[in-house]
């Protein structure tokens, strides 16, 4: 996989040279508002004292972090605050692969493409390990691709792109599957407020010592260009993440850091309630116009794609620029997350032109 030049980085840019008008979903980037409070955080900050402009500490804002811990019912001193979920997943990565307990990793197959490329960059090696035809895990599947090799289990709960949320009883029989192989379970959250059926549970409450979660704010706050994650490690791990993080980073800018606290204090659940709203309305106008176009189709459970085939038509790249060129409408192929989804597409719901994408390409399959 070339990973200098994303695939959906690729695509975007070959839809926006595209001739006629395109409607682009191929992005995770979210196209609603972000919390009032956000934008107020970001306001006062400019006013701030010349020492508020100064490095942060490394591991992040104290108050964020105790915030976030509070939230998530931790000790603050597990938190890192990062560059983003993708810097939480990299340090969360590492720590279990840095423990010279194996260097195999277990990924779901779909698989969000930057795991194999992380699993890559720090010596591991990736074993894709199907899900189920919905999208749920078989932990009996991970079992048995699991071996004395195995350093790493990480799974994407509500999954991105199958829209897939796990159950408890999954996670817990992965963190088991984990102490048995003496492995780290890895859990990336980063859609943890866009649960559809109320299902959801962090892998926290699971309250073992082999669990990493790790998410951030770029998805539920709409701002994937502030750069706000964070991981939340069992004490073992904790230094050697914070050491990484600062020879890496030094820390992570601290304006966004302010605004997310200022947002994170300052927001009524309302605002995700009426995200996950018009999400839930987006879902049901696109895959009833889907249905026009007699294609097979995923409903998610939790974040805000949707996974769609065609006829004859596979998941190809060479078939996304089809799509733009022909229908008018940009979407992932499937083939980029992995083997198990290479028959189909991946439609991200960030934009309120979903019911004409889908009739376009009901139109272009008719
Ligand atoms: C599964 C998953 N993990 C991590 C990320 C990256 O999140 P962040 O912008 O917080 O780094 C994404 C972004 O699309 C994602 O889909």
């Amino acid at each position: 996989m070339n990973y200098e030049r994303p695939q959906f980085f690729h695509l975007m840019q070959y839809a926006r040279a595209a001739e006629g008008d395109v409607v682009d979903m191929v992005s995770g980037d979210p196209d609603w508002e972000p919390p009032t409070a956000l934008r107020d955080g970001l306001r006062e900050y400019a006013d701030a004292e010349p020492d508020e402009f100064q490095y942060p500490p490394s591991e992040g804002l104290v108050e964020l972090r105790e915030e976030i811990a509070a939230r998530r019912n931790v000790d603050p001193g597990r938190i890192v605050v990062t560059n983003g979920t993708g810097e939480a997943n990299y340090l969360a990565m590492a720590a279990a692969l840095d423990r010279n307990a194996g260097s195999e990793v277990l990924l779901a197959d779909p698989v969000y493409p930057y795991y194999p490329g992380k699993t890559e960059l720090l010596g591991g090696d990736t074993t894709l390990v199907p899900t189920e035809r919905d999208g749920s895990i078989d932990p009996d599947r991970f079992r048995e691709a699991a071996s004395e090799d195995t350093a790493l289990v990480l799974v994407n709960t509500p999954n991105n792109p199958t829209g897939a949320v796990y159950s408890r009883e999954t996670m817990r029989d992965l963190a088991d599957l984990a102490a048995e192989v003496d492995a780290t379970l890895v859990s990336d959250e980063v859609y943890d407020h866009f649960d559809f059926t109320g299902g959801f549970e962090s892998a926290l409450t699971l309250d073992s010592d082999r669990v990493i979660v790790t998410s951030g704010f770029s998805k539920s706050m709409a701002i994937t260009g502030f750069r706000v994650g964070y991981a939340v490690l069992p004490e073992q791990f904790v230094g050697g993440a914070k050491t990484r993080h600062m020879l890496v980073n030094v820390a992570t800018s601290r304006p966004p850091q302010v605004a997310v606290l200022r947002a994170l204090r300052g927001t009524e659940p309302e605002y995700y309630e009426r995200v996950r709203s018009m999400l839930r309305d987006r879902v049901s106008t696109f895959t009833d116009a889907l249905d026009v176009a007699d294609a097979e189709y995923t409903t998610p459970d939790g974040a805000f794609y949707v996974l769609a085939r065609f006829d004859g038509f596979p998941g190809t790249m060479a078939n996304a620029k089809r799509l733009v060129d022909g229908a008018g409408v940009a979407g992932m192929p499937g083939e980029t997350f992995g083997s198990a989804r290479a028959e189909w597409f991946r439609f991200a719901l960030v934009t309120p032109r979903v019911e004409e994408a889908a009739t376009r390409l009901a139109d272009y399959f008719s």
